[in-house]
């Protein structure tokens, strides 16, 4: 399908969010290496889908789809699959994904921040990796967005880098995380990555999520801590 603009007016004040921070992506090898680092699972998709009750006809939505990956497996079981980016590269990529796929998916270049759902409401909103990108009083905005596209009773899905530690170990916790996440260059996301991260993205502590979904109207059904430092939440728009 054609990727179209579909974003609310921006006020002069909005957030910058279509410069993002963090590893450059602005480029098709850039996103070709993103993918392959980020470990594309068609198999992990499938199975979040299954938990999400994603199946014909649910509308979902994937909030910085990145390359594309859960849009297209979503669309391959019948669903009315949207992806949402800001970024042309990483549509194209997806674009190309569904079309290798032979399935419909639709693409939008738009923001968390800007992002305006035109189809009708969704039942299933995602997204994964990549609220990090948003300081804490841009993710309340971006969150409050996320709820008012989804229809009352529909599922939120947020994965990400946010942590869990006790504030006062943060120092220790956040090296230990570098050192044992980081691989080799050319083999997965660098330490030196995982420092960009830590010193210039916004991941938040899991607390202060939980707030603010809760002020966005999103009730949490399940809270995961996989590790100290990623946090999955399920919830139900109230
Ligand atoms: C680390 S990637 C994650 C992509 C995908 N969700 C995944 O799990 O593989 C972060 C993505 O967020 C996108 N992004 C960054 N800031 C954004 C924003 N404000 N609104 C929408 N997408 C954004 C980037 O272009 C990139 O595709």
């Amino acid at each position: 399908m054609p990727r179209s603009d579909t974003t609310h007016a921006r006020p002069p004040w909005l957030f910058k969010e279509y410069s993002p921070v963090g590893v450059d992506l602005g480029s098709p090898a850039a996103v070709a290496v993103y993918d392959r680092n980020q470990g594309t699972d068609p198999d992990a998709d499938d199975a979040l889908l299954d938990r999400l009750g994603v199946a014909q006809d649910t509308l979902l939505i994937d909030l910085a789809c990145g390359t594309g990956s859960l849009v297209v497996q979503a669309a391959r079981r019948g669903a009315h699959a949207h992806g949402v980016d800001i970024s042309e590269q990483m549509l194209a990529f997806a674009q190309a994904r569904a079309e290798r796929a032979d399935v419909t998916a639709y693409w939008h270049r738009a923001g968390f921040l800007d992002y305006a759902h035109a189809a009708r409401p969704a039942d299933v909103v995602t997204t994964r990796s990549a609220l990090h990108q948003l300081p804490d009083f841009w993710k309340q905005q971006a969150l409050l967005n996320a709820a008012a596209t989804l229809r009352p009773g529909g599922t939120f899905y947020l994965r990400d880098a946010i942590v869990s530690f006790p504030p006062a170990e943060a120092a220790e916790q956040v090296q230990r995380w570098i050192d044992t996440a980081g691989r080799p260059a050319g083999e997965g996301f660098t330490k030196a990555d995982f420092e960009m991260h830590v010193r210039e993205e916004f991941s938040t502590y899991a607390w202060i999520v939980e707030g603010m979904l809760d002020r966005a109207g999103l009730d949490t059904v399940s809270r995961t801590l996989p590790s100290a430092t990623h946090a999955e939440f399920l919830c139900r728009r109230r």
